[in-house]
C-alpha cells in the first residue's frame, strides 16, 4: 500500500512502528509495527478476514476492541485469534478463517500444552 491510497484507518500521531514483514494466507505484506493484527491488516488493504460457518459470508473486524468476534484469524498455526486483541510481529503468518474451528485441546491430557491459549486468544 502506497501513502496516497485512501484508508479510513490512520494511526494516531506517534504511534507508527517500524515497518516489518509479514504473511496473510502465504502473500507477503509490509505493515506498520506497533499496532494490532487487525488494524495493521486492514490499513495493508485486507478486508476478508474469516468466512461464517453456516453460509460462507465474508467477515472483517468491527469494533476493534474485542467484544464481536469478527476479526477471527489463524495467527502462527493457532486458530480464533482476535486479531484486534493481538500485536502484530515480524515474520507472523496470518490466515483467514474458513468456517468454524475445533476446540483448542484440553488442559491435563497428554496431548495438551498447558501453555496454550484459551479459545479467545488470551
Ligand atoms: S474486531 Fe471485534 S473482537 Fe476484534
Amino acid at each position: 500500500m502506497t501513502s496516497s491510497t485512501p484508508t479510513l484507518f490512520k494511526p494516531l500521531p506517534g504511534a507508527d512502528g517500524a515497518s516489518i514483514d509479514i504473511f496473510f494466507n502465504d502473500r507477503a505484506l509490509t505493515v506498520q509495527g506497533g499496532r494490532s493484527v487487525a488494524a495493521a491488516l486492514l490499513a495493508a488493504g485486507v478486508s476478508r478476514f474469516r468466512a461464517t460457518p453456516v453460509s460462507g459470508a465474508p467477515r472483517a473486524p468491527y469494533c476493534m476492541m474485542g467484544a464481536c468476534f469478527e476479526c477471527l484469524v489463524e495467527i502462527d498455526g493457532v486458530p480464533s485469534r482476535q486479531s484486534c486483541m493481538v500485536e502484530v510481529k515480524a515474520g507472523m503468518r496470518i490466515r483467514s478463517q474458513e468456517g468454524a474451528r475445533d476446540l483448542p485441546p484440553s488442559i491435563g491430557t497428554d496431548t495438551a500444552d498447558a501453555s496454550l491459549e484459551n479459545a479467545h486468544g488470551r
